[in-house]
């Protein structure tokens, strides 16, 4: 997400030094220096203060300035800096408590992790254990994690990247297809169906299905309303578990706590990690229904961290729920995520390159095109680990030079600020995004 720089700066060239960078080739790992945030906004050591239109990645939620999230890091770190999973904190307790209220139907226990990665992990085992079965199924536009299992459910180009005799998929992992109807021969009718065929021909050892409710950093996918109820009820006609990776869409970004309530659907797991605690500690969580805790109460659950319910991060994580509640900012997502689109409609039609909006809330995304009557992309999905350098990077390089951040992904820009924006910073990001699609429009063909 970086400007050209003039030179780099001493942290920067320190941390280039002695850092292996994500996801990249060291070569072109360069990081830009951060010296401040401010509500909505990061400061670079430039002197740059750039508006934040992605929430970093999908999980500063409620921005940079959470004081009540602050302040419960400092006391909690002064009270109890660690103490081991096997004992109790009034902490834990707490976010546990309050993650069974707002999570759907039984949803009731949580493991406690660090990261989306290792949430999912938990969930396979724990889906293994309870089923007695083996397999995973997930789908191709996805991305779940990158640790082993996780990274092998994925469908995202970092895994195929990956995949070989250095690094093969863990077996047990089963791919199915997606709900997209803009760029897929399937329609999401006939993904369902497919579905549902690939479980029966897989003879019972399917023990869950795992999908993220709205795809994140794969397109930005929505579904149609009745995909989620309908996949719910085909994954349980085969006895599997339906797990629902709501890392990204959890707490509030969709408008309601978490994207399965959008569709009124109680998945059998929950994963969620990002904005449990608005990123201003590492903690995931595994939430599992009431007669899936109990499976374990005479079974090993043979599993565990050192860090599993940390209380500085578990006290964060309570704090970031009160400040959900008390500002209001899930139903805020809700009302200008409405005022978002409306804006991002209007970009797309006054952009050729700009292909289709999709999203809920302040889920959005945008699907750029070559050709908007073949809906040509303008790259392959590789591309998002070949090391060249995207039109949709340079739609988002452009968008950073006029002052706003937005993550891009594989022909799509994705549109997810904090949860407490108003109409002035939309219209802000939108402004930013409208120039920036000038560049892609230049680059369309004929
Ligand atoms: C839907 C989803 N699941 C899982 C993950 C992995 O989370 P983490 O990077 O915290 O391991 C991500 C990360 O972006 C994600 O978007």
């Amino acid at each position: 997400m970086s400007k050209q720089k003039p030179q780099r700066t001493e942290a920067e060239a320190r941390d280039k030094r002695h850092t292996l960078g994500t996801w990249c080739r060291q070569r072109d790992f360069d990081p830009t220096e951060i010296v401040d945030t401010e509500e909505f906004r990061f400061v670079t050591a430039e002197g740059d203060s750039i508006l934040d239109f992605s929430s970093q990645l999908v999980c500063t939620s409620l921005g940079y300035d959470a004081q009540r999230v602050k302040d419960a890091v400092s006391e909690s770190i002064q009270e109890i800096p660690y103490t081991q999973p096997g004992n109790s904190t009034r902490y834990r307790g707490e976010l546990a408590e309050k993650l069974a209220e707002i999570t759907p139907g039984t949803l009731n226990r949580t493991f406690f992790s660090t990261s989306g990665t290792e949430a999912n992990e938990a969930a396979f085992k724990i889906a293994r254990s309870y089923t007695g079965k083996e397999k995973i199924m997930s789908r191709y536009r996805s991305y779940h994690g990158a640790t082993a299992a996780s990274l092998s459910a994925s469908g995202d180009p970092r895994r195929t990247a990956v995949s070989s005799s250095v690094q093969p998929d863990v077996p047990g992992m089963v791919k199915a297809p997606d709900p997209y109807a803009y760029g897929s021969s399937l329609d999401p009718d006939e993904s369902l169906e497919y579905i549902d065929e690939q479980l029966m021909l897989e003879g019972g050892t399917v023990a869950a299905v795992l999908v993220e409710p709205l795809v994140g950093s794969n397109g930005v996918l929505t579904p149609p309303d009745d995909y989620l109820p309908r996949l719910a009820e085909i994954v349980h006609d085969h006895d599997a578990l339906l797990i629902c990776d709501e890392v990204m869409t959890g707490f509030g970004r969709t408008g309601e706590w978490f994207a399965s309530d959008l569709y009124d659907v109680e998945p059998d797991i929950i994963t969620m990690a990002k904005g449990l605690t608005g990123s201003y500690q590492p903690l995931a969580g595994t939430i599992v229904k009431e007669e899936i805790a109990e499976h374990f109460d005479d079974t090993l659950l043979n599993h565990g961290h050192t860090f599993s319910g940390h209380p500085v991060a578990c006290a964060a994580g309570s704090a970031a729920i009160e400040t959900y509640r008390e500002e209001g900012l899930v139903e805020n997502a809700g009302e200008i995520g409405a005022y978002l689109r409306s804006e991002l409609e209007g970009l797309v039609e006054r952009h050729p390159s700009a292909g289709e909006r999709r999203g809920i809330g302040l889920h959005q995304g945008i699907e750029l095109t070559r050709d908007p009557d073949k809906r040509v992309p303008f790259e392959e999905r590789i591309d998002k680990v070949s090391g060249r350098t995207t039109v949709v990077d340079e739609v988002g390089a452009r968008a950073y030079d006029n002052g706003v951040y937005f993550y891009t992904s594989m022909n799509t820009v994705v549109i997810t600020p904090p949860l407490g924006v108003g109409e002035a910073e939309v219209d802000e990001a939108v402004s930013a995004l409208d120039d920036a699609l000038e560049h892609s429009d230049g680059k369309m063909l004929g």
